[in-house]
């Protein structure tokens, strides 16, 4: 058994969130100290560049370029990945783990990814892999779903689980803000990914949501099983049409339990203004967890940025330290013990609401209706506005109804000679 008073780390990334780890460690070393009973102790820091101002105070002779000092140093028990990236990155984390280091990381890509593999390796290394961080930043979702809750079958997951878009779309409508500026902003505060276009293109969320998924079904769920759709069509004239029928534009991830499979999917969604997760606002995320015993619970905090994201690394790293000196990794490890399919996106149900550019005369209103009855979809509301000249805006709320039904009713309506554009479709939940 090792039995350690300290416990050496090698950190990968000194970006925002390492900065926030190399912060926490050090100016919180003290009561870190007291509560786990062990010294941690940042040994080496791997960076592309030595010569970077890095925002923090750091020994220049802690950095290096080679991540070799860092996965070969014997001395380093816990190895903590804030790189981001996937293919890289996998292989350094796979030669920790393979080296008998615990890892830590909070990189939802790789995680999505490779979670099988990345599990594989930790188990046949006797190492601890944590990852609290990889999902909703500082909310501590992971751990309470695989222990807190580990007594429930879960039913449902969902929630607001991209810091950068709902910090957009919070400032989209509360203050006008177009799409760039509010994105730049974004990015300036920490935000966003290195590709910010995996923010607004919806891939962000959908790793989440497929690790969420993964946990609460006991299946691997990954990437290419969800379907994805991003805020970049969402426009101010959704924004005050949504306002106008007492709904606000949310980007969810929604991982849903049914008897046919389990459904899984990330797009913009209108909610009631009166719904909890309508006030989760800037760079908050909020998680919905329905279990079979415990019922409805929600979790709620900064999803994304420096300390929020390194105060969930922290505390992984805290938990891999006492596992370590305990002889005792793995505790958290796989639980994807099941095969279950993946419901069609064609198979699931919704609300939609349907913004459509048409021909300003009579009938017309007449002839997409009918479409929609034919294809079983019924309206539950219509607004009209007069556009410019000679057409008008529709915006159709319907029933609930399934998604291939009002996917083949669209593709006919695109067809009617008064229909000029449907500039966009959103779904509408709650
Ligand atoms: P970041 O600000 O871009 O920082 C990345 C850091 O890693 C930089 O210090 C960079 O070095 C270093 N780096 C990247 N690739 C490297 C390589 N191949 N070799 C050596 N060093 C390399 O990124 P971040 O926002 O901190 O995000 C890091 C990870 O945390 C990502 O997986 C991200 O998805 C995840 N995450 C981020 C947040 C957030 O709010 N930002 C929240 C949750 C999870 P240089 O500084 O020298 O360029
Ligand atoms: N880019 C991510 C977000 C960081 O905006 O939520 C946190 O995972």
């Amino acid at each position: 058994m090792k039995v350690k008073q300290v416990v050496k780390i090698g950190l990968l990334g000194l970006g925002t969130v390492g900065r926030g780890v190399y912060r926490i460690l050090t100016e919180n070393a003290v009561n870190i100290e007291r509560r786990i009973g062990l010294k941690l102790e940042i040994k080496k820091v791997l960076v592309r560049d030595l010569n970077k101002d890095r925002g923090v105070k750091i020994d220049p002779g802690m950095l290096t370029t080679d991540i070799n000092e860092i996965i070969n140093d014997p001395e380093i028990d816990i190895v903590v990945e804030v790189l981001g990236g996937v293919n890289k990155i996998l292989d350094y984390v796979l030669r920790a783990l393979n080296n008998g280091k615990s890892v830590v990381t909070a990189n939802k890509d790789m995680v999505a990814m490779h979670g099988k593999e990345l599990f594989a390796a930790a188990e046949a290394g006797s190492c601890d892999l944590f990852f609290e961080a990889s999902v909703a930043g500082g909310i501590p979702i992971i751990r309470t779903m695989k222990q807190s809750l580990a007594a429930n079958n879960i039913e449902q997951v969902f929630g607001i689980i991209n810091g950068t878009t709902n910090y957009m779309l919070t400032k989209m409508t509360r203050e006008g803000s177009d799409f760039d500026t509010v994105l730049k902003e974004a990015q300036a505060k920490g935000y966003a990914e290195a590709d910010p276009s995996s923010d607004v293109e919806g891939y962000d969320a959908a790793r989440k949501i497929a690790i969420l998924a993964s946990i609460a079904f006991n299946t691997r769920v990954t990437l290419d099983d969800v379907y994805v759709e991003g805020i970049t069509k969402i426009s101010s004239e959704d924004i005050a049409y949504a306002s106008e029928l007492g709904y606000i534009i949310k980007l969810l991830g929604i991982a849903k339990w049914t008897e046919e499979g389990i459904e899984v999917r990330v797009h913009p969604t209108l909610i009631p203004r009166e719904h909890p997760l309508a006030s989760v606002n800037d760079a908050f995320n909020a998680v919905f967890v329905r279990g079979d015993a415990v019922g409805d619970t929600m979790f709620y905090g900064q999803g994304a940025g420096e300390l929020p994201t390194a105060s969930a690394v922290v505390a992984d790293i805290m938990d891999a330290a006492r596992d370590l000196v305990r002889n005792v990794p793995g505790i958290i490890g796989c639980t994807c013990y099941d095969n279950k399919p993946i419901k069609p996106m064609g198979e699931t149900k919704s609300r939609f609401y349907v913004r459509a550019l048409v021909s300003d005369k009579p009938g017309v209103l007449a002839s997409i209706a009918l479409v929609f009855g034919n294809k079983n979809v019924s309206l539950a509301s219509v607004i009209q506005k007069d556009e410019e000249g000679s057409t008008a805006e529709l915006v159709l709320i319907t029933h609930e109804t399934k998604e291939e039904n009002l996917q083949d009713a669209l593709a006919d309506i695109r067809q009617l000679s008064c229909v000029k554009d449907i500039p966009n479709v959103i779904r509408v939940e709650g």
